[in-house]
């Protein structure tokens, strides 16, 4: 097992100092040799090998305990590099790319021949993001241009938000991690597939339908993210795993708010378990269970997505056994964390 280095990032709002550049030209060479680093996005935190090593995309999936079927994210600094790794590049993927690159969006292509297997899970397409953290940027241009990254959790867990959660689940696992602070948006990427005739959501993130159709005409919905009784698999084959989940048993509990406070406030009261609810600024306080964790501000939809990777971490850390979950589905960004929240609960939800 490798000592993990801490880099510690100096600069603040991506003015990156000259020791900060020196550290993540280091950390690039770590990666060029075949090695794993850890390094944040703004989205969540990433476990970074090189693209084109089969070795360091074999290595991540060992990292990760994460099952090989399931393929990594190309990562990529410009765009001008997109063809390196992607064929039959549609002149739309230019126009999205346009809008929304950098950013919190992944698009699927075919793969490049020779981008090897071992990193697009055997498939015969990738996916491919340009990050707008400019310490991400900094780094995967030090690596070589094409960095593949799944978030920098255990398999199973909560995407990392923070560098403690890095460290928690990849201590002596990685090469060394960077540390940048919180993740800006806390949720995972969009991801749209642009291989099938009409582009396809597989992933809900921080781009949202809405977003998307201000560029594409059409825009189609995975029909497994919101329901669990599709017959059909996930197109990507990583939102088939109940992912994201705490330790604890969750059930998220819909209504119309006061009849959401007294059933969860029944079913926390007088039990030996020790008892967590996820709860909004506007009701923590009415609730009785052992452990109540304010998500933030319903007006706030950011805030909320932001801090619910966290609180499912904090949810463990605390050891509690039973979890209920105020809904917290709304428009934009919401979306996705109401996806995430489903799959964390494993689909688990009553209406009050
Ligand atoms: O925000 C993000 O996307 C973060 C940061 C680090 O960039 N990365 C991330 O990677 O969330 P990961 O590996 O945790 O999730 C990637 C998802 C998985 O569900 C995977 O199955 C899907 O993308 N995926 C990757 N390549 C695919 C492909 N060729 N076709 C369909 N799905 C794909
Ligand atoms: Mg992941």
């Amino acid at each position: 097992m490798p000592d993990t280095r801490i880099i510690r990032i100096e600069g603040v709002k991506g003015n990156l100092t000259d020791r900060d550049l020196a550290a993540i030209e280091e950390a690039g060479r770590i990666i060029r040799e075949g090695g794993l680093v850890a390094f944040p996005t703004e989205t969540v935190y990433g476990l970074g090998g090189d693209a084109f090593n089969p070795r360091s995309s074999s290595r991540i999936y060992a990292a990760k305990g994460r099952p090989s079927d399931n393929p990594l994210i190309v990562h990529i600094a410009d765009v001008a590099d997109l063809h390196r790794v992607a064929l039959s590049i549609p002149d739309v993927a230019y126009e999205l790319a346009d809008r929304f690159w950098p950013g919190p969006l992944t698009m699927i292509f075919r793969k490049q021949e020779d981008l090897p297997r071992e990193t697009t899970g055997g498939l015969d397409t990738v996916a491919v993001r340009l990050p707008s953290d400019p310490v991400a940027r900094a780094l995967i241009r030090a690596s070589g241009g094409f960095v593949a990254a799944p978030s920098a959790n255990l398999s199973g867990r909560p995407s990392p938000t923070s560098i403690r959660y890095v460290m928690e689940d990849l201590d002596g696992r990685v090469d060394a991690v960077i540390d940048g602070g919180d993740s800006l948006i806390g949720l995972e990427s969009s991801i749209l597939d642009l291989t099938s005739d009409v582009p396809m959501i597989l992933r809900p993130g921080a781009v949202t339908k809405e977003d998307f159709l201000t560029v594409l005409k059409e825009v189609a919905l995975d029909r497994t993210i919101y329901d669990d009784q599709s017959p059909e698999a996930p197109k990507a084959p990583g939102m088939k795993y109940r992912h994201y989940a705490p330790r604890g048993e969750l059930t998220i509990v819909h209504g119309e708010p006061d009849r959401v406070v007294s059933y969860i406030n029944e079913r926390t009261g007088g039990t030996n378990e020790i008892t967590g609810v996820i709860a909004t600024d506007e009701t923590g306080s009415r609730y009785h269970a052992d452990v109540v964790k304010n998500i933030g501000s319903r007006n706030d939809e950011y805030g909320i997505a932001q801090n619910l990777y966290r609180i499912l971490r904090e949810m463990d850390d605390e050891g509690v056994d039973r979890i209920y979950s105020e809904d917290l589905g709304g428009s934009g960004i919401a979306q996705a964390t109401m996806n995430r929240l489903l799959k964390a609960a494993g689909h688990k939800e009553v209406t009050v």
